[in-house]
């Protein structure tokens, strides 16, 4: 069962949601067996699975569409997982979260990092999971960028509440950011400074991340082979 009452990175005791319903197939969801690391090129194929089904399932809250990566071939997720860096959340072999992290392009703006495609199966939500992927993105960001920032689409509260636990501070807000089916969206922007010295999160690169209680199970990967700013095409 999820465990109750996890002490957060600064010490706070979190107030859990009751999650006891979540299974993970026959398996219950224990977040202590959920492990965090930064994705590879041969992890394309369950990145596309999981990215779809977001896309899918969440149309709306994303920047791209499902008729849009639908036709992409696999090696077109290879090629991303090639040049972006992003981190998914495991249970055993079962992908269950995953999170984006990149900079913006040009070097006036290098010092920008960008949180995006945050997306955990339904199955597996209310455990921590999205909590997770957002720690270990902003330690990874820690070492490569001065701040992180994010958009949300106004509306999706359970995504503000969680990037606001994480101190991201809302700064604005894009009108008709999105247009969808007709419909248009506006997005609330947020942005969580890294330098400064009040952060909670612990220092540490964010490779690969056990899993269980925030803030304790930060192992470095070793990979060392994102140590360069790198922009790319944010979906
Ligand atoms: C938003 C989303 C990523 C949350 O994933 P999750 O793993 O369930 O989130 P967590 O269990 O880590 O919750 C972390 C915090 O988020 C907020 N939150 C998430 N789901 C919530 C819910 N159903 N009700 C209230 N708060 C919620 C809470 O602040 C929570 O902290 P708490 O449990 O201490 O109250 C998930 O619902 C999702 O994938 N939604 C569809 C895609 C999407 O909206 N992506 C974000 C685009 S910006």
């Amino acid at each position: 069962m999820v465990s109750a009452g996890w002490v957060a990175t600064d010490g706070r005791r979190t107030q859990k949601r009751d999650h006891s319903e979540n299974q993970i197939g026959e398996k219950d969801l224990d977040a202590d067996d959920i492990y965090i690391r930064q994705l590879t090129p041969g992890d394309a194929a369950l990145y596309r699975g999981i990215r779809l089904a977001g896309l899918k399932e969440s149309p709306e809250v994303f920047g791209s569409t499902f008729q849009a990566e639908f036709t992409k071939p696999l090696a077109w997720f290879f090629n991303r997982l090639s040049s972006s860096d992003v981190f998914g959340a495991f249970l055993d072999a079962k992908i269950l979260g995953v999170a984006g992290f990149a900079t913006r392009p040009g070097e006036k703006e290098a010092h920008k990092g960008l949180l995006w495609g945050m997306y955990v199966r339904p199955e597996a939500r209310g455990a921590g999971i999205a909590r997770r992927l957002v720690e270990a993105v902003i330690a990874h960001a820690r070492r490569r960028v001065e701040l992180i920032q994010l958009s949300v689409v106004v509306g999706n509260e359970h995504a503000r509440r969680l990037y606001a636990g994480l101190g991201f501070v809302e700064y604005g807000i894009e009108k008709n950011s999105l247009k969808f089916d007709g419909r248009y969206y506006d997005e609330i922007l947020m942005a969580k400074e890294l330098a400064r010295a009040s952060d909670h999160e612990p220092v540490v690169d964010a490779g690969l991340f056990a899993a269980g209680r925030p803030g304790r199970e930060g192992i470095p990967s070793g990979r060392g082979a994102h140590d360069h700013l790198r922009a790319e095409t944010v979906p």
